[in-house]
């Protein structure tokens, strides 16, 4: 089944331990992180100081998306943080190669992000080397934008080609889940779901956590007996 990736970028961030023990109980998979730096997206929100403190606060996997200007250069910083999973955009990383190496060779899982407009074939010479694909369904910079669907046939479409090729890389998906569209996210089939508006908008992220996760369990037992 699926696992769900609560995304702190909508969390209140002066309750920021609790808010993550919430998700916590509510049985999430992983703790999302969202770094943006004010330049490859107009926003600015944490670095590695705070993925730190997330780190002390929960035993879930951390899951850093960087939506930074040069992910080359700051990548190990979120491996030092302790983040269990580290991704780069395509469309930022020169060094793209380089720098996936470098966070697997500190002990974490690397990731490979596209934007929505970014075709799958700009993963033709990375894809054996990634432990994961990140496919953002929103353009990247905010939380609570609506999901674009044409992203989840792009999914289909990696899914297939992963699948074809027997290869070990897992699919996250990021931007716009909500309960009401997640059967047609599950059924695209990814391995990660990220929610950041779903869970911390509701005002009890442990309660909406639960909920999204038993939705994904219900419908992967749907999946099975199929
Ligand atoms: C967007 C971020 C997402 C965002 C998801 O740039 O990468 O992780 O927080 O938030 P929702 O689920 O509200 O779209
Ligand atoms: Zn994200």
């Amino acid at each position: 089944m699926a696992v769900l990736a609560p995304s702190i970028l909508s969390a209140d961030f002066a309750r920021l331990g609790e808010e993550i023990r919430a998700t916590e109980a509510g049985g999430a998979g992983m703790i999302h992180v969202d770094v943006m730096d004010g330049h490859f997206v107009p926003n600015i929100t944490i670095g590695p100081l705070v993925a730190a403190a997330v780190r002390r606060i929960t035993d879930l996997p951390m899951d850093c998306h960087l939506m930074i200007a040069d992910p080359d250069r700051y990548a190990a910083a979120f491996v030092e943080a302790g983040a269990e999973m580290v991704s780069v955009h395509a469309e930022a990383a020169v060094h793209l190669h380089r720098t996936v190496q470098a966070v697997r060779g500190m002990g974490a899982k690397a990731g490979v992000v596209l934007n929505p407009a970014t075709p799958l074939s700009a993963l033709e010479e990375i894809l054996t080397d990634v432990d994961y694909v990140l496919l953002m369904s929103v353009n990247p910079g905010f939380g609570g934008q609506r999901l674009i669907p044409s992203v989840l046939h792009k999914a289909r479409r990696l899914r297939e080609r992963i699948d074809a090729a027997d290869l070990d890389v897992r699919i996250e998906i990021d931007g716009g889940v909500t309960e009401e569209n997640l059967a047609e996210v599950a059924a695209s089939g990814v391995d990660m779901v990220v929610a950041g508006s779903a869970v911390f908008g509701t005002g009890d992220p442990e309660a909406a956590t639960r909920r999204l996760v038993e939705r994904l369990a219900q419908l992967a037992r749907r999946e099975h007996s199929c």
